[in-house]
């Protein structure tokens, strides 16, 4: 097969009226398919099925001389804050555990900056008449959310191999507008990509204009291999205290992709001097977040050597959707030259880069046919991809037949927006 650049426009032609005949017969199936969120399929959802059954009404409810029932521990029970220190390689008195969602953490952090400011701010950033922000991208559509709600200024960061491009991160930390970043440095999404330990040591380095420049590191996908081993990853508090800066950034994370999304629990790790900030605040907002969930998790994973043993499960189901994802694409989509993608090992996203210009279209072909995908510029700060070309593939849901259908589909509506974009 030839790539479609390099066909003429009768051999452009012969190959449209194929590829439509083709695109008719699947949309004629009327299928009801989605690859739009990175959600646990239930055979994932059902390997947690004994964390239910571990309280009872008559289990004992006491952990740290705790009675996990009742108010208390704003932090979070030690022992959940020592499974997550574990976790993340950090202290348990660095990490604190919130609730069923990390996006909540994230959002409430973001929050307090506006209203309260943050513990180095010279005002709440309410007060301010620009916030602006660095967003990676493609990045993740519900953080480039969180920072539109607020009305910050995003501006578009982009993703290279390594991570987010440190020449234009360093420059642009200068301007005192600038009072964060987003970043999702293991597995990112969509990407996969794991950033470099060179770009790490220069995000924790990081020269900031703003005093109160926030780094929200969304360590997401911290244990989420589903090919190979666990890859360790460092630190990135312990990373900034070297040079200083360890006020700067929070870490979240969740259970949400280990256990149960909605159903889990979340943390974050962060300075001493933020940690007592934002206890003093949280305060004034709960007595106690839900201890007696996180009891649950800490009976069920046990420790790391527990949660990589259960994510090595999940990976045994992830494992081969990602490997039908990646061999379409490899058979159908690249002897055509009309996008590239990354290879993923790990987290719930492949973050497919069309050729110019059509992966809107590719969306509303795969609509048309029964397919919902991420919506084309999700993944792009306002929902503006000024290429029109990312696209994220999220197999995890579908079982692997209705993949293989739905990638069918998709590989199929995206031949023919670039034939009709290329005979345009
Ligand atoms: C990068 C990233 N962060 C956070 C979340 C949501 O996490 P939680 O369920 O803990 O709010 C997701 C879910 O897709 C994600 O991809």
């Amino acid at each position: 097969m030839k790539k479609y650049a390099e066909m003429t426009r009768e051999e452009l032609q012969a190959e449209l009226q194929q590829v439509k005949a083709r695109y008719e017969e699947l949309k004629a199936l009327g299928q009801n398919l989605n690859m739009a969120r990175g959600k646990p399929s239930k055979a994932q959802l059902d390997c947690n099925g004994p964390m239910m059954d571990i309280l009872r009404s008559d289990s004992d409810y006491m952990c740290d001389g705790i009675d996990v029932r009742n108010y208390g521990n704003l932090e979070g029970l030690p022992s959940c804050r020592r499974l997550f220190a574990e976790l993340l390689d950090v202290q348990p008195e660095n990490v604190f555990i919130g609730g069923t969602a990390s996006l909540q953490l994230m959002y409430d952090t973001i929050a307090k900056a506006y209203t309260h400011g943050r513990v180095m701010s010279p005002k709440p950033w309410g007060k301010l008449d620009r916030v602006k922000w660095l967003c990676p991208s493609p990045g993740y559509d519900r953080h480039f959310g969180v920072s539109e709600s607020f009305g910050m200024e995003m501006i578009t960061v982009p993703m290279t191999p390594e991570g987010p491009d440190m020449d234009l991160v360093e420059k642009l930390a200068l301007d005192p507008e600038v009072k964060g970043m987003w970043c999702v440095p293991k597995y990112s999404n969509p990407d996969g990509i794991i950033y470099s330990a060179e770009t790490i040591r220069r995000i924790a380095s990081l020269k900031h204009a703003a005093p109160d420049f926030l780094l929200m590191w969304d360590n997401a996908y911290c244990v989420h291999e589903f090919e190979g081993d666990y890859v360790p990853f460092p630190d990135i508090l312990k990373e900034c205290a070297r040079y200083g800066n360890e006020d700067m950034v929070f870490e979240f994370a969740s259970t949400s992709k280990i256990t149960f999304p909605g159903a889990g629990i979340s943390v974050f790790v962060c300075s001493e001097n933020n940690m007592n900030y934002m206890k003093k605040l949280l305060n004034a907002q709960i007595i106690s977040y839900d201890k007696v969930n996180q009891l649950r998790h800490v009976r069920y994973l046990k420790d790391k050597a527990g949660v990589l043993a259960l994510m090595k499960r999940h990976a045994a189901i992830l494992g081969p959707k990602f490997k039908c994802v990646l061999d379409n694409l490899e058979r159908e989509i690249a002897p055509l030259g009309i996008a590239s993608w990354q290879k993923p090992k790990g987290g719930y996203f492949v973050s497919v880069n069309t050729m110019p210009g059509i992966a809107k279209a590719t969306w509303r072909l795969c609509k048309e046919a029964g397919l919902t995908m991420t919506g084309a510029g999700a993944t792009f700060p306002y929902g503006k991809d000024p290429l029109d070309s990312n696209m994220r593939v999220a197999p995890s849901l579908p079982p692997i037949e209705q993949l293989e259908q739905a990638m069918d589909i998709y590989c199929t509506s995206m031949k023919l927006a670039a034939l009709e974009k290329l005979l345009a």
